[in-house]
């Protein structure tokens, strides 16, 4: 079984992480020294202990009346409006649109009221949109700009759009270029940069106990990723009756359920830093080239199947390959069949329509999540494994094509 993702992480890092348990380096130092080595001494950045911290210690920073509206892009995970709306704000959605997610323009244009102090735009599944036009609307009204870049990491000198005045990175244990946790903020204005960094400072520092243990389940999940033990363990779990989807993702939770502002209140710790740095010293851009090549190859091999792929050839990394569909379960169905982890939506949902009384409720995100299918498309992936799913994809469309001509046909 090839599974939907794989931890973007070596052993040699894996080793580097557990020795760094151990090191006596000062916190502050080890802080420092990765916060201007990404900013190139810019002084504009912070590390945190994941990007919702980061999120978290922005809008207190911020202290925005209780009242305020935070405009959501309709699909991210549920923390994130969750964490405005701990803060007394009031998360409003607005709607995306295929096929590169980009923000509804005459929607955002419409709920843009006095009271509108955030927007925050998340690049989804390695796409980078463009946020001039975002800016063009919202920049005029001191409207604050937030990228939320969690699947958008490419490279360590794209720290975000230069429209934003904030952007968000993760490092959390799915993510390109994973330290099983952490996330970094790059700041434009350097007051609310320094607040942030004041009220980080009052938080206790991760333990390294805690750290130890991701440390110990990515191994885990890092051997899972190879196929025979994967197929194992897939068959048992089947056998026990466990749902072992469910089970891979509790593995790669960044947060236990619970109250979330009070596990990401945390400064990162010394050894999260530590391999946080070296991940962004010593990624290997010949992975992110060969997603890109992988996922061409996909598109070439599925072009004839009209309206699948349906990505635009723009700036992309490819953290994942959505294609869309009407018959999302068969795919998956199909693709688990021959050995392709395909999935659905994953964390991502729909930003809820019912924290603003004034927001229409809109089924849009949902229905786009449903017609979304993720390929894996990582680099292990051969391409004749490649070439093998695409030709699972095709045969699959030709019959639901033949199936869905017959039933016009004895209409
Ligand atoms: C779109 C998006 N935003 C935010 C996050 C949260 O990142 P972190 O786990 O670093 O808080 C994620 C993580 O999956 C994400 O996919």
């Amino acid at each position: 079984m090839w599974a939907r993702l794989r931890l973007d992480i070596g052993w040699n890092d894996l080793a580097y992480g557990l020795l760094s348990i151990f090191s006596h380096r000062d916190s502050n130092a080890a802080q420092k020294s990765l916060e201007s080595e990404w900013s190139e001494e810019r002084d504009d950045s912070l590390a945190c202990l994941s990007l919702r911290s980061a999120f978290d210690l922005l809008l207190t920073a911020l202290k925005l009346p209780r009242g305020s509206e935070v405009l959501f892009s309709a699909i991210t995970i549920p923390d994130m409006p969750l964490i405005a709306a701990r803060h007394g704000l009031i998360p409003v959605s607005i709607p995306v649109r295929e096929p590169d997610f980009r923000v509804d323009i005459d929607v955002l244009k419409e709920l843009l009221n006095e009271r509108t102090k955030v927007i925050v735009v998340a690049q989804l599944f390695g796409n980078r949109v463009d946020l001039a036009e975002v800016q063009a609307i919202v920049g005029p009204q001191g409207v604050l700009i937030v990228e939320d870049c969690a699947q958008a990491w490419f490279c360590p000198e794209w720290r975000g759009s230069p429209e934003a005045d904030a952007s968000l990175f993760s490092f959390g244990m799915i993510k390109t270029a994973t330290a099983l946790g952490g996330g970094l903020a790059r700041i434009s204005d350097p007051d609310l940069s320094k607040e942030m960094r004041r009220i980080q400072a009052t938080f206790p520092r991760q333990t390294r106990r805690a750290y130890l243990s991701k440390l110990l389940k990515a191994s885990v999940l890092k051997l899972l990723a190879y196929r025979v033990p994967l197929s194992i363990v897939s068959q048992l779990a089947s056998l026990l009756k466990m749902d072992f989807a469910k089970l891979l993702s509790g593995m790669t939770r960044g947060f236990r359920h619970g109250d979330i502002l009070e596990q990401l209140r945390r400064q990162p710790s010394v050894p999260l830093l530590e391999l946080m740095r070296r991940c962004l010293r010593t990624y290997p851009q010949s992975r992110i080239l060969q997603r890109c090549q992988n996922a061409e190859r996909i598109r070439m091999a599925l072009r004839t199947c009209e309206s699948l792929c349906l990505l635009p050839d723009c700036e992309q990394s490819h953290w994942l390959f959505p294609i869309f569909t009407d018959q999302a379960a068969s795919l998956i169905a199909v693709l688990h069949e021959q050995g392709f982890d395909a999935a659905q939506r994953g964390s991502l949902q729909p930003v809820s329509t019912s924290f603003s009384e004034r927001q229409p409720v809109s089924d849009d995100a949902d229905a786009l999540l449903k017609r979304m299918v993720f390929l894996p498309c990582y680099p292990e992936l051969s391409s004749a494994e490649i070439d093998r799913m695409c030709s699972v994809i095709r045969d699959w469309w030709c019959s639901v094509v033949a199936v869905l001509q017959s039933h016009q046909f004895s209409d």
